[in-house]
């Protein structure tokens, strides 16, 4: 089976069919008996929908508000929701922190850490909860029995990949035991009404058996991301069964521990009132809030056939359709030119609002000029060189607005979108307008 996606196969295959993944085929052995794994939900016979009564969902708060929201205003009870990260993120110190305010006995279980180590971490937190029970376990069933003795309302489970389930022989970590694992904690959670959390691995490629095969099962799907060398932590929700799906948290890790960030609009803007040639300010569109990101560009002569294109935290063919149509549409050789986009904090731009400032700040550093200080820039960039209306346009605007800065580079946008806007707009409509506002004493090297 792939480790991967899960494709069954009799043999071994070097190469997987159905993700191309290489040397992900792991053997498993076949399970002898299938104890009972299905789930009820509710009544066995069929009902009418307008006859089943709708209850107010029921949410609880952990009080750390990032986490929170990105859960879509806290954990629902009887739901399964798993944080996967890369190894030494911080998942496990997020969801110590985030367990310690709650009311009633919560259970964690560690299957990868001693009590002493966990007892070490919580005092470096500063968790002193009375509620908080910890369980150095991976056999399931003893989980399972410590969850009947105490009758938590919340359960951790870190990580998947060390508990196992003794019916199986597959041992932990495997793709059935991960998938068994969770099916049982499933069935557990929906039947008691306590919530579970599970912690998973992934590695840097994302193939390691685990968070891919288990996004399907569980009811919400949080991602943890950051680079570890910086200390900016994005807690991201990319399925929830129970609220908006394009959620993001921002936390710093620090050595207390996971701090909420409130205010992101400007974390990811260095100094916006000294901009150097080359950086530009944009307002992406994260979850339901703009947040203020500083994009970066260099472009040098490449003195070999082939320049490089070198990108972080964007997309490397989008950047090529961008500098084509600047050298077709707007005029400016970039052909023979080294050019690297760097997008600050971390944070990946993917969505085509960005577009326009990748664009402004190739030719800014192009041009070795600046557009004015204070400036946020946003739009969609077509083929033909047009710059194309982007959604939220207000909710950009108004946060550029609240964070001090004074110049807007946008495209064409509703009217209503504009009523209340203090800043002062440059309103574009083809990419060799936005280039014209470009001082033009240094523009055309
Ligand atoms: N004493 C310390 N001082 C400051 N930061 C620390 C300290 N100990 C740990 N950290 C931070 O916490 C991070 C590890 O956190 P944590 O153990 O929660 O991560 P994890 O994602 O659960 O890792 P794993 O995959 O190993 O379980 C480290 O990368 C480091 O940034
Ligand atoms: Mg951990």
């Amino acid at each position: 089976m792939c480790s991967a996606c899960g494709y069954e196969s009799v043999k071994w295959i070097g190469r997987c069919p159905g993700c191309n993944n290489w040397n992900t085929f792991t053997e498993e052995i076949e399970r002898t008996a299938t104890p009972g794994r299905a789930i009820s939900r509710g009544a066995t016979s069929p009902s009418k929908l307008s006859e089943i009564e709708s209850t107010n969902l029921l949410r609880v708060k952990t009080g750390i508000e990032e986490f929170d929201r990105v859960l879509g205003g806290g954990f629902v009870p009887g739901s399964v929701i798993l944080l996967g990260g890369e190894p030494g993120i911080g998942k496990s110190t997020l969801l110590l922190q985030s367990v310690n305010k709650l009311k009633f006995p919560v259970l964690y279980v560690t299957g990868e850490e001693s009590l002493q180590q966990i007892k070490m971490r919580a005092e470096r937190l500063g968790i002193k909860s009375d509620n908080l029970f910890i369980l150095a376990e991976t056999s399931l069933e003893i989980i399972f029995d410590g969850i009947d003795k105490i009758k938590p309302g919340l359960v951790v489970i870190d990580s998947i990949q060390t508990i196992y389930n003794p019916q199986f022989e597959n041992s932990p970590g495997t793709v059935t035991q991960i998938r068994e694992c969770t099916n049982s904690l499933m069935e557990k959670t929906k039947r008691s009404g306590f919530a579970t959390m599970i912690i998973g691995h992934i590695n840097k490629d994302g193939v390691i058996a685990g968070p891919k095969i288990l996004e399907h099962i569980v009811d919400t799907v949080l991602q943890f991301e950051g680079d570890s060398k910086s200390s900016h932590r994005l807690v991201r929700a990319l399925k929830n069964r129970f609220g908006s799906a394009n959620e993001l948290g921002v936390f710093e890790m620090s050595a207390d521990g996971l701090k909420e960030v409130k205010e992101p609009g400007l974390l990811f803007v260095n100094d916006r009132l000294t901009q150097i040639p080359g950086t530009v300010i944009t307002a992406a569109y994260e979850g339901s809030r703009a947040v203020l990101v500083e994009v970066q560009a260099l472009v040098t002569v490449s003195f070999f056939g082939n320049p490089q294109r070198v990108t972080t935290g964007y997309d490397n063919r989008k950047l090529s359709i961008i500098l084509a149509v600047l050298e077709k549409r707007g005029g400016l050789r970039l052909s023979d030119k080294n050019v690297f986009v760097n997008v600050a904090g971390g944070l990946y731009l993917d969505e085509p609002a960005a577009d326009l400032a990748v664009a402004c700040a190739i030719v800014s550093a192009l041009t070795d000029n600046r557009f004015q200080s204070g400036t946020v820039i946003f739009g969609e960039l077509g083929l033909g060189g047009e710059i194309r209306t982007v959604s939220n346009t207000a909710k950009r605007l108004i946060e550029s607005e609240r964070l001090g800065l004074e110049n807007a580079i946008i495209p064409k946008a509703p009217k209503d979108d504009l009523k209340n806007v203090k800043l002062n707009l440059n309103i574009c409509t083809h990419i060799k307008e936005v280039i014209n506002l470009l001082p033009p004493t240094v523009k055309g090297s």
